[in-house]
């Protein structure tokens, strides 16, 4: 949530942090603005409302600089508006600074600075941060990167900030504590910095993920300085970054959410390769490799997510307890952290994230760990803060997901999670080796099977037009579709802001039935399987009612073709591997319907892609 840039060199900022605005534009939507220094002076230019707007609120303004902060909004603090929007200025009007997180103590600090004379203009928790930094170095006569250090010592929450002050033109310093920061190391001592590497690759490839608790210094000309907040000296880590630019542009599609959901073949694929070995009959996940042995002992796991990561944890359950026979429990990540949980070290845990940057299953990590579990992460964006803290992991190789409603990394997280449970049912002789190379068989087709499930979108897209004005639906599935009526019910509400509830279809009967008239469109997961006699009857009940059955089937299908009022086919396939699929007809479903009724489907209203608040 909030997306920072920034960039200190010899080039002209604006161009570069505009940029860089738009790639982080899905972290948050309602306001964006600069800071510019130019020889002594800093100019902020902000509004309420997108980068498009920052871009033409900036026609005829001062845009000089090579030193430049920006930022987007996602509001937390105040309503979104001008005044809110980031960056914020000191009272001396020498310092600006931007962020990303949550100043838990900012009243009381807020407070504290009144009495000593500072105007706050702002419904901000940011603000206080900069008055802060403004006072200390004031009064304890320090440089900047000594104030900000000073200032952050006696602040609580979770921050990413970056500051620029008009008398050292040429510097940025910036600092983090669970939010995340990335800095770029340029040619000729420039620096790039922002929330993640997206803006970063178009400049640089040699970057430095910042740690909790450390404050860089940015200096044009120089190399980059940490320090940590105790003043100690590190020495910057720098990785080379593996993104590419194209992963990043909408290559042709209208929206990103539609390039994702068609680049979920080879999403697939990626999460599968050199793990997946046909030939030797095995599966290796690399990244947890020394911990094989423990979830062959395991007893129970428990597997923490949100939203739709939360989703694909469900899926994981029926995937865990079916393969590889371990009990599996899934929990809300927000809900995990404030309860007192039973863990102790014989527990593993299961972080899935596909930004790994979410606070609540953050928190929950930090919550097992200290309780002596294991932890291991199911993340996608490389290096980030989830990624960092678990103990070992598997990432899902997806790329980067740019539209707020998430299709690809659905379908990753699943696939590792399959990956995970035949590994550990093949090691625990939970699955016979002629079944298991049945399923390895099975696994490497559905890239190709998902293929073909989006040559059927001209139907799909049909059958959305039929329904794009209903205002609720209902969404069912039992077994392991039962996550993906959750999902398909999570996809339509979000980016078309229809009313839909997902259910496990025998549960209708004890209260959802009571919503169901001719006005009702009901998508079924009916695929062949073992519940789907039961499915069946269940989709008699809505008819019954009157209500519109949407059916996913298997190919060939005839028993709910002769129910149903729309059928979309999907490939055979196990049991298991059925999510895979299925949910690819509903994320097409919600797309349509949201372009169909003018929503904007990659940054949908009041969302951000990553929720770095609780
Ligand atoms: O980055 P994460 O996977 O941790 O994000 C979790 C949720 O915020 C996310 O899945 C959210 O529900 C999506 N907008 C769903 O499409």
């Amino acid at each position: 949530m909030c997306g920072i840039v920034g960039y200190v060199g010899d080039k002209d900022a604006y161009p570069i942090l505009i940029n860089g605005l738009r790639r982080l534009e899905y972290r948050g939507y309602d306001s964006a603005g600069v800071a510019l220094v130019h020889g002594g002076s800093l100019h902020v230019h902000k509004c309420k409302g997108k980068v498009s707007d920052l871009e033409a609120h900036m026609e005829g303004q001062e845009r000089s600089g090579s030193t430049g902060i920006g930022h987007t909004r996602w509001a937390t603090h105040g309503p979104p508006n001008d005044v809110n929007a980031h960056p914020h200025q000191s009272s001396s009007g020498d310092l600006a600074l931007i962020h990303n997180g949550i100043i838990e103590n900012y009243a009381a600090i807020k407070e504290e600075l009144t009495h000593r004379g500072h105007t706050f203009l702002s419904d901000t928790d940011t603000e206080v941060l900069v008055h802060l930094i403004d006072d200390v170095k004031r009064t304890e006569e320090v440089d900047l990167p000594e104030a900000v250090r000073l200032a952050l010592d006696s602040v609580v929450g979770a921050y990413a900030i970056a500051v620029v002050d008009r008398n050292s033109p040429d510097m940025i310093v910036a600092a983090r504590k669970s939010s995340p920061l990335v800095i770029g190391i340029g040619a000729d001592g420039e620096h790039f910095l922002a929330s993640d590497a997206t803006p970063i690759v178009e400049h640089t490839k040699n970057v430095v993920y910042l740690e909790d608790g450390e404050i860089a210094v940015m200096e044009k000309g120089s190399t980059l300085k940490i320090r940590n907040i105790k003043n100690q000296e590190k020495t910057p880590f720098i990785q080379e970054l593996e993104m590419h630019l194209e992963a990043l542009e909408k290559g042709g599609y209208d929206h990103f959410m539609l390039k994702e959901i068609h680049e979920q073949p080879r999403s697939i694929r990626d999460s599968m390769r050199g793990r997946l070995n046909l030939a030797k009959g095995e599966v290796v996940l690399g990244g947890i490799k020394d911990y094989e042995q423990r979830f062959v002992n395991a007893r129970r796991i428990l597997i923490v997510g949100c939203g739709t990561s939360w989703h694909a944890g469900l899926v994981g359950e029926y995937l865990l307890e079916d393969l590889a026979r371990i009990s599996v429990e899934v929990e809300y990540a927000s809900e995990f952290r404030y309860r007192d949980p039973i863990i102790d070290e014989n527990d593993i845990v299961i972080a899935i994230s596909q930004s790994g940057e979410t606070a609540d299953t953050l928190a929950a990590i930090e919550l097992a760990k200290g309780k002596g579990a294991t932890i291991i992460g199911i993340c996608n964006v490389v290096g980030s803060s989830i990624a960092r803290v678990t103990h070992a992991g598997s990432y899902t190789h997806a790329g980067p997901e740019i539209g707020v409603a998430s299709t690809k990394a659905f379908t990753a997280q699943v696939t590792v999670l399959t990956l995970m449970s035949l590994m550990i049912g093949h090691k625990k002789g939970t699955i016979s080796g002629s079944h298991f190379y049945r399923l390895l068989n099975e696994l490497e087709s559905i890239p190709d099977k998902v293929e073909k499930v989006l040559k059927n979108e001209a139907q799909i897209k049909y059958i959305a037009d039929i329904y794009r004005s209903a205002s609720n639906a209902l969404y069912l599935g039992r077994g392991s579709s039962f996550p993906v009526a959750l999902e398909g019910a999570l996809k339509l509400k979000e980016i078309s802001y229809v009313h839909a509830e997902g259910y496990p279809a025998a549960e209708m009967k004890h209260g959802p039935i009571a919503l169901i008239d001719e006005e009702m469109p009901v998508f079924v997961i009916a695929t062949k399987g073992a519940s789907y006699e039961k499915v069946v009857s269940n989709i008699q009940e809505v008819k019954a009612r009157k209500g519109k059955i949407i059916a996913i089937v298997t190919e060939g299908d005839k028993a709910v073709k002769e129910l149903a009022d729309h059928v979309i086919e999907i490939p055979e396939t196990v049991d298991q591997f059925v999510p895979l699929l299925s949910v690819v007809p509903l994320q097409l479903i919600s797309y349509h319907i949201a372009v169909m009724l003018n929503r904007n489907v990659d940054q949908p209203r009041n969302l951000a892609k990553s929720v770095t608040v609780e």
